[in-house]
């Protein structure tokens, strides 16, 4: 099958969803610029050590460290914009009884790109809280007004701990009720559109096959092969900021919407 044969059927499957779920990894964002963490060149844990910058371990043992990677993570997100695949995801919500992104990403592209039924599953880069929760989980806190820490994080002004990113750490647990509303959705959905995933990290990786094993239709979009493409009824070996503007556009043709 060509490529324009499968953004058509890709396309029929979606505008014929009545409870469509995309699944995000950190491929959506590549072409805005932000690095993905197991590509083999530029990826993030290709160049750090997950162990190192992605667990609470890891911050108890060098704040500074850690605070420093995300500060840099945060500028360049700040630098970023939404590419066409993520505002092609936004205009699909127009386009269809029901659209829910599921998102592995803590950077806030698809909010700038207008998607509003977002499920962060690993927490949001741009949002800071108190490392021991001194009001709950999670106990945020807004860095910008507090004073600067001369070196490493600021300090929580409720209680005096240090201040982490609110993003899931490798061993730590998902927001309460994401995984769950997540789940609940892949479940009931008709179609999942994959994008941008190694499909390498759970609980998240297992959502495509809750689709599948349910009898819903999984479509990958990933210029490489990923641990979901083997349930993929269809897989568009492309970049995301190719493939989902067209797919988006024959969508919206065959949903008689108007242009
Ligand atoms: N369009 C679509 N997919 C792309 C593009 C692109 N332009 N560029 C790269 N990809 C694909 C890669 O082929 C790869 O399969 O995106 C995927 C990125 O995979 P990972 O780097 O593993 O990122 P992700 O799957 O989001 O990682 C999941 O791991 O480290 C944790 O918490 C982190 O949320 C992250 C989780």
């Amino acid at each position: 099958m060509t490529l324009t044969e499968k953004i058509r059927l890709a396309a029929e499957w979606i505008a014929a969803s009545q409870r469509l779920v995309v699944l995000t990894g950190a491929g959506v964002s590549r072409e805005s610029g932000l690095p993905t963490f197991r590509d083999a060149l530029d990826g993030l844990w290709a160049r750090y050590s997950p162990l190192q910058l992605a667990t609470p371990e890891a911050f108890v043992a060098d704040p500074a460290l850690v605070w420093g990677w995300y500060e840099h993570r945060r500028a360049a997100v700040r630098r970023a914009a939404p590419n066409p695949a993520h505002i092609a995801l936004a205009e699909l919500e127009a386009l269809l009884p029901q659209v829910v992104i599921v998102t592995q990403n803590v950077d806030d592209l698809h909010q700038r790109a207008g998607s509003r039924d977002i499920i962060a599953l690993h927490g949001a880069i741009m949002r800071s809280k108190c490392f021991a929760a001194c009001r709950g989980e999670p106990t945020l806190v807004e860095v910008e007004e507090l004073p600067d820490a001369a070196e490493g994080p600021p300090r929580c002004p409720f209680c005096g701990s240090r201040v982490r990113p609110d993003v899931v750490w490798f061993g730590e647990n998902l927001p309460a009720g994401a995984l769950q509303r997540a789940a609940q959705l892949a479940e009931e959905a008709d179609v999942m559109l994959v994008v941008g995933t190694s499909g390498a990290v759970q609980p998240a990786a297992s959502l495509p096959f809750v689709t599948y094993r349910a009898g819903g239709q999984v479509i990958e979009i990933n210029p490489v092969a990923s641990e979901i493409t083997a349930i993929a009824a269809l897989w568009l070996e492309v970049p995301a900021g190719e493939a989902l503007p067209s797919v988006v556009e024959a969508v919206r043709a065959l949903r008689g919407e108007g242009a």
